[in-house]
Parts: structure tokens; C-alpha cells; sequence
């Protein structure tokens, strides 16, 4: 329960894939729920407003100074919470040997519960501040350490999708599952956790997470896809990333026409399944995917610097395929979705070069609509997260951009001082003195230049829970 709050100002979110709104002089009642009461645009007279919302007169106002707008909370449709020490560190290698070099020691160490603590409350922590209010982590085996990680989000207050690692196959000796029977108990115990914490999912929600195929026994995929059909749970996994791993889905799964095909005949291909990477995929694969409304999770940082290769997420979208966001730390190196907009900006021009098409391109608009109201689509939360509507969730960032102030008739500064001041801040400055820049121009600035640094504080579920002022 939080208190009923209004905010005043200029609030910005995607209408459609393509266009961003801004709606300024707007306010916004949040009810003791931290959900949205009403939307008011365009307000001339703010009393007038609050007589009208009756309960909301006293209720404290919020304001966006000049710079900031209101934007709705990112979502992170993939990261490995465990992995966040080894942000940066991954060398020359590829995926199979990145996984054993770097990645399985490293999750191992969460057998210790002081070090999951550290770090589990560090990520959750450093993603809030990034404005990610939304994350849909993959933890590790343990269970201890997967059940703190649950109790960690409720109690810092970040939205989450938890799952426990399922890996009976391919691990190191030192970290597997020992069997396909005790892998899916350990998992139940991790959701009885948050039934127990969280019995009306507000926060927390369970996902069965079978790490990739390879790692996977046949009878491990089955008992988890039942798992998710009994109990209406959502699946996380990864599909197709790298080519060596491809090779190697083909000589443990020879039966099956594709990677893809490998989940669907396990029944893992549900409305519900969020796949990560999805990069060398077949246009049969694709239509596999529609086909059983499966999402995407795009991680272009990731799949740059894990060598994976290029996600065309036009052909996606093309095909209606519901597509959001990942950091997925730590194949990509960083904790934020802002970067992830900007790396998939950059990567789909060098797929529209490489395919000798512009269409691929995507715009700062595309970016940021799968930053927020994309990833929600891919958790079946698109009615209560992503936008400013009557009955949504008040999961929001407050964004504050550097703008210069404005010059007086005789072109100096209207509260006086030196230009050169404000030349040059690193903290994403807008604007050309003596010029505006329309808020298209200052989203593309944020977009390309901004980070944590840009956003002052964080709200989820009307709860505020970063305030950097
Ligand atoms: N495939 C299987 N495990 C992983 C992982 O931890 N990260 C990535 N990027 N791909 C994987
Ligand atoms: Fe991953």
C-alpha cells in the first residue's frame, strides 16, 4: 500500500511501435494500489482537476521540472541476475566456451548464500536505477540462493520474473542438476516460495526456466513443460544463438527438424515462453513461433559480444512476432535497457547493410516501444505495465535531461551566468542555445547519449523506490 499521489507535467510513451506521445500539462492520480486513477491532458487549471478526482485534493503533487518528462519503467525480458559480476569480462570467447570459462564457475559461488546477497541485492539495485522496473531474471541451481533472490526483489521492490536454472545435462560436474527428478523438485520449491511471499503474484512471478536445450534431458523438457501447463507458469529458455551451438542441438536432438522444433515437441512453445536471442532462425521457425504466440527477447549487446550475430528483428516484427528487450548480463555488459535500445538501433543498421535494405533499420521510437510496452507484451503484462493508462500499474521513471536554459531578448542567459557552464556536461545536455529542441530530437539526445545518471527517480507499483534528488 503506498498514498494516493498525483503527478504533474510532461509524460511520454509509446501510442503504437512507431510513434512516441507526449502529453504535456498532464496529470496523473495513483490510487493507494499504485494504480493509475486517472489521466488528465492538456491541463489548464490543476485545482479544477483535483476538484473533479474529489479524493485526490490533498493528495501531494509530483512535478516535472523543465528537462524532465515521466516515461514508463523499462522492462528487461533477460538477464542473468548471478551473472553481474562478470559484466565485461568474456574475452575473445563465444557462447560454449564463454559458458564454461566465465560463466558456469561463477554460478556455481551461489551455493553461498552471503555471496548471492551481495550480489543479488546489488543487481536488482543497479537495474532500478537504471529504470528497469520490470526483470525476468534467470538465478542459478540453488535453491536458497533463487529463494532469496524472490524475497530480495519484494523487498527492494522490483517487479520480477524469478527462475531457477534447469540443467541436468552438459554442466560441469561441479554445477548440474543430478537428475531430471530432483531439478524439477528444487524447481518447486522455488515457486512455493513465492506462493508463500507473494500469494497474489503482485511482484513475483515463478518462470520455469530450462537453461537451452543442450543442457537439457529429454525427460527434464517434458516434466517442465507439464509443469508449466499445470500450474499456468511462464517458461524462459535460449534458442539459437550461436552457430556452435546449433551443431550441437543437431547431434543431441537428430530427430527434430530444427532448435526450434526441439521446444515445440516438448511443449514448451506456449503464449507464455519468452525466447532469448532467436538469431539464426528459419523463416519456418519463425512461423513455428507465431504460430504457438511465443515471444522474443532481443539482446543486442549480447549477441555483439558474444560474436552470436545479428537478430533481424525487422523480419520479427514483420511477421507479428511479440518482441522486447534483454541485457542479458552478462553476455552483454550492461545492466541497462536504455543500452539495449541503443545497441539493437545499431545493430539493425548494420543488419539493413549487410542485407542491402534501409527497412531494417529501427527508429529511437521502435527502440523504446520495445523497451517498454514490447517486453510487457512478452510477460502478459501489457494491461498492467508500459503506458499511462486508467488501470495500469504506476511503474515509472522520472527522466531529467540537461536542457540549457533559456536566453532573454538580448540573448543572454535568463538567470544570467557563463554559456561555456553549460556546454559540454556529460549528463546528456539538449538543446543549442538560442534554439529548442523539439522532444523527438531531445528523446533521440536521452536514447543515444543518457544513462543512469538521466534517471532521478523510480517508482513500481506506485511505490517509490530510487530517488536520486
Ligand atoms: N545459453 C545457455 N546458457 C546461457 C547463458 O547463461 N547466457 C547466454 N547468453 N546464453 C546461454
Ligand atoms: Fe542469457
Amino acid at each position: 500500500m503506498s498514498k494516493l499521489a498525483v503527478y504533474f507535467g510532461t509524460f511520454i510513451h509509446s501510442r503504437s511501435l512507431t510513434e512516441l506521445k507526449v502529453l504535456e500539462n498532464a496529470a496523473v492520480g495513483v490510487d493507494k494500489n499504485g494504480i493509475i486513477a486517472f489521466v488528465e491532458e492538456k491541463v489548464d487549471d490543476l485545482k479544477a482537476v483535483l476538484n473533479k478526482h474529489k479524493e485526490f485534493t490533498s493528495a501531494p503533487i509530483t512535478r516535472t521540472k523543465r528537462g524532465q518528462f515521466f516515461f514508463p519503467g523499462f522492462i528487461d525480458t533477460h538477464i542473468h541476475a548471478s551473472q553481474y559480476p562478470n559484466t565485461g569480462i568474456f574475452g575473445k570467447s563465444t557462447l560454449l566456451d564463454w559458458l564454461n570459462t566465465y560463466t558456469f564457475p561463477t554460478e556455481s559461488s551461489f551455493k553461498n548464500l552471503k555471496t548471492a546477497r551481495a550480489i543479488y541485492s546489488q543487481v536488482i539495485k543497479r537495474t532500478l536505477s537504471h529504470g528497469t522496473t520490470t526483470a525476468t531474471y534467470y538465478a542459478t541451481i540453488h535453491v536458497p540462493a533463487t529463494n532469496l533472490l524472490s524475497t530480495l526483489c519484494q523487498t527492494i521492490g522490483q517487479r520480477a520474473f524469478i527462475g531457477r536454472v534447469c540443467m541436468d545435462c552438459l554442466g560441469p560436474e561441479y554445477y548440474i542438476d543430478e537428475s531430471a527428478e530432483s531439478s524439477l523438485a528444487a524447481t518447486e520449491e522455488t515457486i512455493a516460495h513465492i506462493e508463500k511471499i507473494d500469494p497474489t503474484n503482485e511482484l513475483l512471478t515463478p518462470i520455469i526456466t530450462p537453461r537451452f536445450a543442450p543442457s537439457c534431458s529429454r525427460p527434464l523438457l517434458h516434466s517442465l513443460a507439464k509443469l508449466s501447463a499445470d500450474k499456468n507458469l511462464p517458461i524462459q529458455t535460449h534458442l539459437s544463438e550461436n552457430t556452435s551451438e546449433l551443431e550441437l542441438v543437431a547431434s543431441l536432438f537428430p530427430e527434430e527438424e530444427s532448435y526450434t522444433h526441439v521446444y515445440h515437441s516438448h511443449k514448451l512453445l506456449t503464449p507464455r515462453t519468452v525466447l532469448a536471442h532467436a538469431i539464426h532462425l528459419s523463416d519456418k521457425e519463425i512461423d513455428l513461433i507465431k504460430q504457438q504466440q511465443s515471444k522474443i527477447s532481443h539482446c543486442p549487446n549480447s549477441n555483439t559480444n558474444l560474436t552470436s550475430g545479428f537478430c533481424k528483428v525487422r523480419k520479427l516484427l514483420d511477421k507479428k512476432v511479440d518482441v522486447g528487450l534483454g541485457t542479458d548480463v552478462s553476455g552483454g555488459y550492461s545492466p541497462s535497457i536504455l543500452d539495449a535500445v541503443r545497441q539493437a538501433l545499431g545493430v539493425s543498421r548494420s543488419v539493413a547493410f549487410l542485407e542491402k535494405s534501409p527497412d531494417h533499420a529501427l527508429s529511437v521510437e521502435e527502440g523504446l516501444y520495445l523497451a517498454t510496452r514490447g517486453g510487457a507484451k512478452c510477460l502478459g503484462l501489457e494491461d498492467k505495465v508500459g503506458g499511462f493508462e486508467v488501470g495500469k500499474s504506476w511503474d515509472v521513471q522520472l527522466v531529467g535531461l540537461n536542457l540549457v536554459p533559456e536566453l532573454d531578448e538580448d540573448g543572454n542567459l535568463e538567470d544570467g551566468g557563463d554559456p561555456a557552464e553549460f556546454a559540454g556536461t556529460p549528463e546528456c545536455t539538449v538543446d543549442v542555445f538560442g534554439q529548442t529542441a523539439d522532444w523527438a530530437d531531445r528523446i533521440a539526445k536521452w536514447v543515444y547519449t543518457g544513462d543512469d545518471r538521466c534517471t532521478r527517480q523510480v517508482w513500481v507499483g506506485g511505490r517509490s523506490v530510487v530517488n536520486k534528488d
